[in-house]
């Protein structure tokens, strides 16, 4: 049933329940995306390990999230168990072994995989503003706080990085604003207290270093296997925009990184979305946009997105239509709504003279779908009821000494354990405050001279705004008493423009390449 550059799904029954032939997906064709639906307890994620294992077999990395925990037995062997054993008999699935996989553990949070993490700068304020759920006004602000560190070379590594730029821009409002826009203090403070939210919801923990270089998903191991790489998803669910978004900057990082392939015989790495309806729900209309745009342009990377999702409803039409290998077990036709998800599903498909597409739907048992995928030309196979393979590694989840066992002997144990903070925006802004303390020392200083009636040095230490001075800067200016350089106008520019030396300066090595965003504003390399 095992067949070269298909990957095998199972096997479809004729209307008299008499076994019909295998269903496949074509490796050529892997890269045109696909979606996985149907009502609870139907099937999806033993369907996704099956899909899993076929992609490793032949060569492609996999990447997934474990909602419940219940993806995470891929790593082991299958054993004996009586649907496993039963299905594999009924459809006549004679190759059929048990077989484990080569499997990293993923978590955010470091509790049951290899962290995860990303830079602040890395997500960009797109992503960031949709995790924050901030308005039009604080994304503004948001863009401009990115703007500020983007041209003055501050690395917004982690959130105290973020929350620092923050305060320093509320302190400069005024200033700013005639450089960067309007930048709003309630904003300002919104954007504060969001982030303290976030902090408080754990978020912390992925934002930093050493942040996840996307080669690490994409290994294959020395006989020729996909890595499959699974995501600890179920703390993560309890925040489950943090878990949209994670996925999205993933995937826009994928996209960004990856070089053109055109259309390869197998993609280069198979991403599975699952809870797809999350990165959906009540998104503002541009973030779907460029979700629709990002995989549209990710299939000539040679990534296949497939969703995983209970309705097929749940993904806008604009994306849906992308979705060339459909997998639809059953769904309930109760509720108005849910006729309607029916009528959808049922005319996604291309039909069979054999059945009727919407009734089918409301009758595939546990474990049967409904199968269309991509044949030769991009055609789409006509829709055959399907009795899904079962799947060869253990079906549910490991415990906890396996799951150990596999991440003590992951190819990249001990790359992402430990937080590495290097200096960043939070350590240059402090030392920023430091000098402007000084600066305003020295000017209190002179003031005070002035006061006793001793000639004034210069106006730069009237104009010297705090946290920009520039203390050589200032020196020479007291040197140089005064000059037509002395204009306001000039000095406010000069003023920025140091500080914005100085930092650039002192982190030179630390941004190193042109910083330009791409269509989910992450960074392009
Ligand atoms: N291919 C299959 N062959 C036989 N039985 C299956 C198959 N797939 C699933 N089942 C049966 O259905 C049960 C539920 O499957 P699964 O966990 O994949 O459902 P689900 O759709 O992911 O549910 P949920 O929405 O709750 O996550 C399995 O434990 C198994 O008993
Ligand atoms: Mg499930």
């Amino acid at each position: 049933m095992l067949e070269d550059g298909k990957l095998y799904i199972g096997t479809s029954r004729n209307p008299d329940d008499s076994l019909n032939k295998g269903e496949y997906l074509d490796l050529k064709y892997g890269n045109r995306h696909g979606i996985v639906t149907g009502a609870t307890g139907t099937g999806k994620t033993v369907t996704l390990q099956v899909l899993a294992e076929s992609f490793s077999n032949a060569g492609v990395p996999v990447f997934c999230a474990d909602i419940k925990g219940d993806l995470s037995g891929i790593a082991v062997m299958g054993q004996p168990k009586d649907w496993v054993d039963q299905r594999a008999k009924q459809i006549g699935f004679d190759d059929f072994a048990y077989q484990e996989f080569p499997v990293i553990f993923w978590d955010l949070y470091g509790e049951q995989g290899h962290r995860v993490r990303t830079t602040v700068a890395e997500m960009g304020p797109l992503l960031l503003s949709r995790l924050m759920d901030a308005s039009e006004a604080q994304e503004g602000v948001l863009n401009i706080a990115f703007k500020i560190a983007d041209q003055g070379g501050l690395p917004l590594l982690d959130l105290k990085d973020l929350q620092a730029l923050l305060n320093y821009m509320g302190e400069h409002a005024s200033e700013l604003s005639n450089q960067f826009g309007l930048i709003s203090k309630s904003s300002v403070g919104s954007l504060q207290r969001g982030l303290l939210v976030l902090e408080q919801q754990g978020a912390e923990h992925f934002f930093g270093e050493p942040a996840l270089a996307v080669t690490d998903i994409m290994r294959t191991t020395n006989d020729g296997r996909g890595a499959i790489s699974v995501l600890a998803a179920d703390k993560l669910m309890m925040n489950p925009r943090l878990y949209s978004t994670f996925l999205l900057w993933l995937l826009s990082e994928l996209f960004e990184e990856l070089p053109e392939v055109g259309d390869p015989d197998k993609p280069k790495l198979v991403f599975f979305f699952d809870e797809a309806h999350l990165l959906f729900n009540d998104a503002p209309k541009v973030l779907i946009e460029r979700i629709e745009q990002v995989v549209r342009l990710i299939r000539s990377k040679g990534v296949g997105v497939y969703f995983v999702t209970q309705n097929p409803l749940d993904v806008p039409d604009t994306v849906l239509a992308q979705m060339g290998n459909r997998i639809q077990h059953a769904l309930r036709a109760y509720t108005p709504r849910e006729q309607k998800a029916v009528k959808t599903a049922a005319t996604t498909f291309r039909p069979n003279p054999a059945f009727d597409c919407e009734t089918a739907i409301t009758m595939l048992g546990t474990g049967e779908a409904l199968v269309s995928t991509l044949q030769s030309k991009g055609i789409p196979s006509i829709v055959e009821r399907t009795l899904v393979r079962p799947p060869a590694s253990r079906p549910g989840p490991i415990s906890d000494a396996e799951r150990r066992a596999v991440i003590n002997v992951s190819p990249v144990a001990g790359v992402y354990d430990k937080d590495i903070d290097r200096e960043s925006a939070y350590e240059i802004l402090a030392a920023r405050e430091q000098k402007a303390a000084e600066a305003e020392a020295a000017r209190r200083a002179e003031e005070e001279r002035e006061a006793r009636g001793e000639e004034k040095d210069s106006a730069a230490g009237r104009w010297s705004l705090p946290g920009f001075g520039d203390r050589q800067e200032d020196d020479d200016r007291r040197t140089t008493k005064t000059t037509t350089r002395r204009t306001s106008g000039y000095q406010r520019e000069t003023v920025i423009e140091a500080a914005m030396k100085s930092a650039a300066r002192s982190v030179a090595t630390s941004v190193g390449r042109a910083i330009v965003r791409g269509i989910l504003g992450s960074l392009k390399r």
